[in-house]
């Protein structure tokens, strides 16, 4: 404190410590398995590393890379665009490398909001948007995911009930952290439609874009009127199992890529310059590498998922991403997903994170748990093991 004023600024007083250093933490101090954080125990690609490393004895991006990000990265995440989704993007006038999808989140939402405009962000969310949009002055509207035959969904009058004059923007996420829902081709016309009727922007956070298991991951920008008003956010670390290296990128017209960099470069300018050459070669990976991807982690899904069912959880089966939400309640006087969180070390030597700290509305996710599932199945099977002595015990 000083001149008795709390050191930190009203806008970020509710945002304490993130919740996945207070779970890591737990876990690193009891030895427990962490299922908590969304990272993978085992590194990407040797080919991958070993570009990065080719990169940095050449001295390819040790001294400050351009602003807007390499070139070479630049022009394989058009590629990928191209590749993947028919969606056509000039390297050099609508691409923007972030450092990750953090930054690109952050500098989006700096950029593009005035104080006071309103944000209508999925519930529960990730942990960033609701500090980003404080960050940027702006009210965040919650749209709240509901359980519903075994799967989170969004409810469609709900979003469009949620639009007032002063909504700015939709920041969407699809696949979504922490529900695992994936938004489908009928849902995510109708948030277009929405998004031209009322003329609003459109962040989109696709950084599980290649985690699908059930159905396809559309990008929202390949709806019609929507390539214009949309800033589509990925990012490496998930995709190639690198989230330590933090390299993302958004794609969005000039005039948003404009916008978006003005406030990005005032941020980091830029980062990962060695690493850049290396995600380039990542993007240009073979379709059977993606597919790969998507077969491991979907066996991985099933073995936690069905684990963690005999465990006694209900289990809302994941379409999408590294996560699966569980409700407690059915493993008998539990209701408080967060004191859960707090004692499931001691009580079986795991992590998991409660998802009411995704909620504007908590007790909406009080009774749900997070697990990751990106972990060596020997991991996933001692820990299924683990959590099936809470019954026991
Ligand atoms: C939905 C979502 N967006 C963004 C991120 C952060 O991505 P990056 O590590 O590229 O900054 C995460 C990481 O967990 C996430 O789950």
């Amino acid at each position: 404190m000083t001149q008795g004023r709390p050191l930190l600024n009203r806008r970020l007083t509710e945002f304490g410590t993130t919740i996945f250093a207070e779970m890591s933490a737990l876990a690193v101090r009891t030895g427990s398995i962490n299922l908590g954080q969304g990272f993978p125990d085992t590194d990407g690609p040797e080919e991958i590393r070993e570009a990065a490393v080719r990169a940095l004895r050449a001295g390819h991006g040790n001294q400050y890379p351009p602003g807007p990000g390499v070139p070479e990265l630049r022009s394989a995440v058009a590629e990928h665009q191209r590749r993947r989704y028919g969606l056509e993007y000039d390297p050099d006038a609508e691409v923007l490398v972030t450092t990750g999808a953090t930054e690109a989140i952050a500098a989006s939402l700096l950029a593009l909001l005035e104080p006071g405009d309103e944000v209508i962000a999925l519930e529960p969310y990730y942990d960033s948007y609701a500090a980003c949009i404080a960050m940027a002055g702006g009210t965040r509207v919650p749209v709240t995911l509901r359980p519903h035959e075994g799967a989170y969904r969004l409810d469609l009058d709900e979003l469009r009930a949620a639009v007032t004059p002063r909504t700015r923007l939709i920041l969407l996420n699809t696949p979504h952290n922490p529900t695992g829902t994936v938004l489908t081709r009928d849902e995510l016309a109708a948030v277009a439609a929405l998004a031209c009727e009322r003329d609003l922007l459109v962040v989109t956070d696709e950084v599980y874009e290649h985690l699908v298991f059930e159905g396809e991951h559309i990008p929202l920008a390949s709806f019609p009127g929507m390539r214009e008003r949309t800033v589509t956010i990925s990012s490496a670390g998930k995709t190639f199992s690198f989230t330590g290296w933090k390299v993302g990128w958004i794609t969005a017209s000039p005039e948003l890529v404009t916008a978006v960099r003005s406030a990005k470069q005032f941020l980091t300018y830029v980062s990962g310059g060695p690493l850049q050459y290396a995600v380039a070669e990542a993007l240009r990976l073979p379709d059977s590498f993606f597919d790969a991807l998507r077969t491991d982690l979907r066996a991985k899904r099933d073995l936690l998922g069905a684990g963690l069912a005999e465990a006694g959880f209900e289990v809302y089966e994941p379409a999408g991403t590294y996560f699966v939400t569980t409700d407690i309640r059915p493993l008998g006087d539990e209701k408080d997903g967060l004191a859960f969180c707090r004692a499931l070390p001691e009580r079986c030597g795991v992590v998991a994170v409660p998802n009411a700290v995704f909620y504007d509305h908590r007790e909406q996710g009080a009774p749900f748990v997070r697990f990751a599932f990106c972990k060596r199945t020997e991991v996933l099977t001692e820990a299924v093991t683990r959590l099936k002595s809470l019954r026991a015990a």
